[in-house]
C-alpha cells in the first residue's frame, strides 16, 4: 500500500534480487550486512541483473532475534490460539468466493454482464485504476506473505500440514487471502482498462523479490507487523470501495468492501495475539513494538517493479496518497489505534528499558503527524505526471 513514511533508505542498497550468492553461508550468523553479500564481481552482478532484476533494497539482515526460551511462550499458547484466534476464521462453506461477484462464464448472460462491467468501468479515472492495480498486485504476492509468516520461530508451519493452531491459522489465513488477489485480478482483466501483461510481469517480479519486513524470525515483531498491515489493507480497500461508489460503480465498491471486511477480521485476530503477548510479557512486547516502529513498517509490496520504472512503488504510493486511498495520515492513525487498543500508555511494572520503549511509542504519533505536514507542504511544489505501464503508459499526476 501507499506510504511516504516508510523509506528503506537507511543502510539500503540497490541490489539484484536473485544475486544472493552467500545467503546459505550467512544463514548461521545472526547478523550480516547486506553489503557483504556483494561478493561477486561487478560484471557478474551485471549479468545476473539482466534476466530478472528489479531494483532491490535490503537492510542489515537480522535473524532469530527472539531468545530461544521464549519459543515456549508460543507453545504454551497453542490452546489459547485454538479458542481465541481460529474462531476468527470463516468456514469455507460460509465464505464468499470471487465468482460470487463476477460474471458467470457458464451462464447465457455472461457477455451482457461483461459488457455492463466494462461500461461501468469506463466512468472510472486512470488514477483510481493505478491504486486498484497496486492493491491487486500487493494481494497477488501472497506466496511472499505466507513465507514471511513461516519464517517466525515458534509459530511456523513445520511440515506444510502441521496440526498446531499457529500453522492452521497461517494456512487458513492464506487461503482466505488468496481470494482477494483472485477477485481483483479477474475484475481488472474483464474491465479492459489495464495492461494485464505489464501487471502480470509486476507480480512475477514482486514475488521473485520477496519483501524485507525486518521481523527477524521473531513472532513478537511478526505479529506487530501483521496487525499493522491488516489494518492498513482494511483502510486501503475500504477507500477504494468508497471511491468506486463515488464513480458510480456499485459492484466494484462491493468487491473492495467485501475484501476490506476480511482484512478487518484478520486485523482482529492479529491484534488479539499481540494483546495476549502484552499480557504475558509486557516488557518484551513493548520493546518489540518500539523496535518495529523505529524501523518503520514497510509496505508488503515495497520491492515492486514492472521492468521499466525504478521508482514504481514510490509512484504508486504517491498516487494513493493524493487520492486518499492510503496516506501518511493513515499510518499515524494506525499507530494511534494500536497504542490505544493495546493500552500501551497504561502498562505498569516495566523495566527501565521497557519504560523508554513505552515513552517512545506513545509519543510517536504526534511526531509522525508533524513530519507528514512538512512532507505535504514540500510535495505541493513537486507535482508532476508519471507514466504507468499498468495503464498503457498513460500519465497520472503524482
Ligand atoms: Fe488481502
Ligand atoms: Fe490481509
Amino acid at each position: 500500500m501507499a506510504l511516504k513514511l516508510n523509506p528503506l533508505t537507511l543502510q539500503s542498497q540497490k541490489f539484484p534480487s536473485f544475486g544472493f550468492p552467500n545467503v546459505a553461508n550467512a544463514r548461521s550468523s545472526r547478523v550480516f550486512m547486506a553489503s557483504t553479500l556483494r561478493s561477486s564481481s561487478s560484471k557478474e552482478v551485471e549479468n545476473v541483473k539482466k534476466p530478472f532484476t528489479p531494483p532491490r533494497e535490503v537492510h542489515v539482515q537480522v535473524t532469530h532475534s527472539m531468545p530461544p526460551q521464549k519459543i515456549e511462550i508460543f507453545k504454551s499458547l497453542e490452546d489459547w490460539a485454538d479458542n481465541n484466534i481460529l474462531i476468527h476464521l470463516k468456514p469455507v462453506e460460509k465464505c464468499w468466493q470471487p465468482q460470487d461477484f463476477l460474471p458467470d462464464p457458464a451462464s447465457d448472460g455472461f457477455y451482457d454482464e461483461v459488457k455492463e462491467l466494462r461500461e461501468r468501468s469506463k466512468e472510472i479515472p486512470d488514477d483510481y485504476f493505478v491504486c486498484l492495480v497496486g492493491d491487486m498486485i500487493t494481494e497477488e504476492a501472497l506466496p511472499t506473505y505466507q513465507t514471511m509468516l513461516n519464517t517466525l520461530d515458534g509459530v511456523r508451519d513445520e511440515t506444510g500440514a502441521s496440526p498446531t493452531s499457529w500453522a492452521v491459522w497461517t494456512r487458513a489465513w492464506t487461503a482466505e487471502e488468496n481470494r482477494h488477489g483472485d477477485l481483483l485480478n479477474k475484475y481488472l482483466y474483464l474491465s479492459g482498462r489495464v495492461d494485464m501483461r505489464q501487471i502480470e510481469k509486476t507480480i512475477q517480479y514482486l514475488i521473485g523479490s520477496g519483501m524485507d519486513p525486518r521481523t527477524e524470525n521473531n513472532p513478537y515483531l511478526g505479529f506487530i507487523y501483521t496487525s499493522f498491515q491488516e489494518r492498513a489493507t482494511f483502510i486501503s480497500h475500504g477507500n477504494t470501495a468508497r471511491h468506486a461508489k463515488e464513480h458510480g460503480d456499485l459492484k466494484l465498491a462491493q468487491i473492495c468492501g467485501i475484501i476490506a471486511a476480511d482484512e478487518r477480521r484478520h486485523e482482529t485476530a492479529y491484534t488479539k495475539i499481540v494483546e495476549k503477548l502484552f499480557e504475558i510479557d509486557p516488557d518484551g512486547t513493548v520493546l518489540a513494538f518500539a523496535d518495529m516502529m523505529k524501523k518503520k513498517i514497510s509496505m508488503p509490496a515495497h520491492l515492486m517493479y514492472d521492468g521499466k520504472d525504478d521508482n514504481l512503488f514510490e509512484h504508486f504510493s504517491s498516487v494513493a496518497q493524493r487520492l486518499g486511498v492510503y496516506t501518511a495520515k493513515d499510518y499515524a492513525d494506525i499507530l494511534e489505534f494500536l497504542v490505544g487498543k493495546w493500552n500501551v500508555e497504561k502498562i505498569t511494572g516495566l523495566s527501565a528499558e521497557g519504560r523508554k520503549a513505552q515513552e517512545y511509542v506513545c509519543g510517536l504519533t504526534p511526531r509522525i503527524r508533524r513530519l507528514e505536514e512538512r512532507a505535504m507542504a514540500k510535495k505541493v511544489k513537486q507535482n508532476r505526471n508519471v507514466p504507468f505501464s499498468w495503464i498503457f503508459d498513460r500519465e497520472v499526476l503524482l
